[in-house]
């Protein structure tokens, strides 16, 4: 996987998956071991650069980054000279002149991370392109599915909530369908896609039939900034018809397991005590968001020189 650019699942195959995926589970033991400085990625580079905001996804990768010894600088877009109004296509020119190996970007357009690949060489990890996709979010989702269920083929995994506007949805649904996984989405029908642009996957508009014998549920944040208005009737109804709270879970397997990418609208599309519940992985996603980002740089990156 040298020099790829990890711009969407749909570019990996499987075996690359697979790769990550092994790759991420030693980057976890080294974690967990406390020596977290490895001179895998000694003389690289890599900039953070960020159009949208975010704490885990950045943070992760910023860390990755430092624990295998490169050097790593985050750019906030509200701090440079992207509120001069530079284009998008001029701040990646000048981060390329300064010599970077990699970038990793969070854009709100769609095709960002693409075009990026266009325009500069460093290697390009897309942290989040408008609705289009977040491949590391999909990576740590299924290196969590795997730890905690000791398989990915044959198990029925629910997403719940605003697909529509959610590129993790849309990176899920490839990285998990290439795994052998069974994937339903459910939701408000204003917040299914509109267009049937997923093979394989079962689309329900009611709660309860998709997550009926799933293994795993995985609750996506309404992801209010990319509404229009009158996309559901109100908050108190999302809440009711389609929250993930104790009544619901009541419905689903004693051992399923409980995804959410964060950041959370609690009380909206996920109780507290669903949260914090032990069928929740919610915060181990966070932790195994660094051990993948570890792999993903290390694999794209270490010229093992
Ligand atoms: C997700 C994102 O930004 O797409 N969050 C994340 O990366 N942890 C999901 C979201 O914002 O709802």
């Amino acid at each position: 996987m040298l020099g790829k650019n990890v711009t969407a699942m749909k570019n990996f195959s499987a075996e690359e998956i697979r790769l990550v995926l092994n790759t991420a589970r030693k980057m976890k033991q080294i974690i967990r071991g406390g020596e977290k400085k490895l001179p895998n990625l000694r003389g690289k580079a890599i900039v953070n650069l960020f159009y949208e905001p975010s704490t885990r996804t950045r943070t992760s990768f910023e860390l990755a980054g430092k624990y295998l010894g490169a050097d790593v600088v985050s750019i906030n877009s509200g701090t440079s000279s992207i509120v001069k109004g530079e284009s998008l296509r001029d701040t990646l020119r000048t981060i390329e002149a300064m010599g970077v190996d990699a970038i990793v970007m969070r854009h709100k357009a769609e095709g960002a991370a693409d075009f990026a690949t266009q325009v500069v060489k460093p290697v390009i990890i897309n942290a989040g392109d408008g609705a289009h996709a977040h491949p590391s979010q999909a990576l740590l989702d299924l290196f969590t599915i795997e730890q905690h269920k000791g398989r990915l083929a044959g198990l029925k995994v629910a997403i719940v909530g605003d697909i529509l506007h959610s590129r993790v949805a849309r990176s899920d649904v490839y990285a998990m369908t290439k795994m052998g996984i069974e994937v339903h989405f459910a939701g408000p029908k204003t917040l299914l896609p509109r267009f049937f642009e997923f093979d394989g996957v079962t689309i329900h508009e009611d709660i309860e039939t998709a997550i009926e014998n799933a293994d795993v549920i995985n609750v996506l944040r309404i992801q209010l900034e990319r509404q229009q208005a009158g996309l559901f009737p109100s908050t108190r109804e999302y809440a009711r018809v389609f929250g993930i709270n104790d009544d619901r879970l009541r419905l689903a397997k004693d051992d399923v397991l409980i995804l959410h990418p964060g950041p959370q609208n609690k009380g909206l599309e996920i109780s507290s005590n669903v949260t914090y519940c032990e069928r929740s992985a919610i915060h181990d996603q966070v932790q195994n968001g660094v051990a993948v980002r570890m792999a993903l740089l290390d694999l794209t990156l270490n010229t093992g020189v």
